[in-house]
């Protein structure tokens, strides 16, 4: 079976799976064995879990391999497992990495706290675009790393003018794909080297692990799992079995996603009492035309500004019933948030507000229910608010 000559949904449900022909069951079995009885020398043995080369955590990567159009891809512990990894496989102290300011915040933290202490300089690009992070290339830069769509304003960065800007630098570029998932972008595709996601988020789609992947050419990707091993970020058996368990439904997932996402965003749009709605499948979003052109679906993350005072804006998050008030996101749920009290709450006001990241900025993660259900709550809860 040819899976790479098969659409999307069925690589989804059947890349990467381990089955055992002699048991016959029709899902990866969960090998609990931390300790493999294989001779050195044999080709792709099964040898021990930190090594990363156990049966069910070669599923769900291979799956993302497949996914991504990448030559290999591995699962981790954590999106910030990837993300840590694949920047430490490419830089040394001495060396310098380009990166867009508007980052997740736990990047943001891995920069200032660890590429510091490690004598790695690092620069971030306000407004990124291609030639705004060339411009702050050094001599001694050796990666440019992206996040789009961006959280929590939804920018959209051009992936494949980063990365041509990349290869004539003799950059490594790498990005953050988990707001997008590998079914709505496909950034190897555009030219990027490495695809990097928080597979708590999309990926696994339940609200119920913490892991991450990488995806991308095997040399490089090889230079990821030599971090990940030697820093211990390998992701447990169980959790690769619950995580390849989500990932069969990842494209079913994201269309229902991506048409929630897009009723919700136009209802939004057209509502009185919101001052901004930060979607790129609504045309007046700035990265629409972009997002049209590389992305195959516009997502389900969105954030929209209240017309309201912070405390107004409280009330409508606490009249929520159907919309759970949490971090995080990507799940079947949908989920909403305040980014100036969780993602940016150690940012300072001025500079939150600067970036547009107001008080009464809420993220909605939308999630898999009815759209109509979605929007009925946010409507009450507007409506308890005051919101008009
Ligand atoms: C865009 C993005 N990247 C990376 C991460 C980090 O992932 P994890 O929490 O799985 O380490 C997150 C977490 O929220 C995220 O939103």
């Amino acid at each position: 079976m040819d899976l790479s000559q098969m659409g999307e949904n069925t690589r989804s449900v059947r890349a990467g799976e381990r089955l055992d022909r002699r048991v016959g069951g029709v899902t990866t079995p969960i090998h609990t064995a931390a300790a493999y009885m294989a001779a050195d020398d044999v080709e792709g043995a099964y040898r021990y879990p930190r090594y990363l080369n156990i049966p069910t955590q070669a599923a769900p990567a291979e799956k993302l391999a497949a996914l991504e159009g990448a030559e290999t891809a591995i699962a981790l512990a954590s999106g910030m497992a990837a993300i840590s990894s694949s920047l430490l496989a490419v830089l040394q102290t001495g060396d310098h990495v380009v990166l867009q300011a508007d980052l997740y915040g736990g990047t943001h933290r891995f920069l200032m706290a660890e590429l510091t202490r490690l004598g790695i300089g690092f620069t971030m690009v306000p407004q990124a675009d291609a030639g705004r992070l060339e411009a702050a290339v050094t001599e001694r830069t050796r990666a440019v790393f992206v996040e789009t769509p961006s959280n929590p304003l939804l920018r959209v960065i051009d992936l494949e003018g980063v990365a041509a800007m990349a290869r004539k630098r003799g950059l490594v570029s790498m990005v953050d794909n988990t707001f997008a998932s590998p079914i709505n972008q496909k950034p190897l595709a555009l030219g990027f080297d490495l695809s990097i996601h928080s597979g708590t988020k999309y990926l696994n789609g339940h609200s119920d692990l913490n892991c991450g992947l990488v995806a991308g050419p095997k040399a490089l990707v090889d230079a990821v799992k030599e971090r990940a091993i030697n820093f211990g970020q390998t992701l447990n058996t169980y959790d690769c079995y619950l995580l390849e368990r989500g990932m069969k439904t990842l494209s079913l997932r994201m269309a229902r996603h991506n048409d929630n996402a897009q009723a919700v965003a136009e209802w939004l749009a057209a509502r009185k009492g919101i001052s901004a709605v930060h979607y790129p499948g609504l045309p007046t979003h700035p990265g629409h035309e972009l997002a049209k052109r590389q992305m195959l679906g516009f997502g389900g993350m969105m954030s929209f500004a209240l017309d309201c005072s912070p405390e107004a804006a409280r009330t409508f998050m606490d009249a929520l019933t159907l919309v759970l008030e949490a971090v995080s996101l990507g799940g079947i749920e949908s989920l909403a948030c305040f980014p100036a009290v969780t993602s940016h709450a150690k940012m300072p006001r001025e500079d939150r507000l600067a970036i547009g990241v107001g008080d009464t900025l809420v993220r909605l993660s939308v999630g898999c229910e009815d759209a109509a259900d979605i929007i009925a709550d946010l409507a009450q809860a507007m409506d308890a608010a005051g919101v008009a």
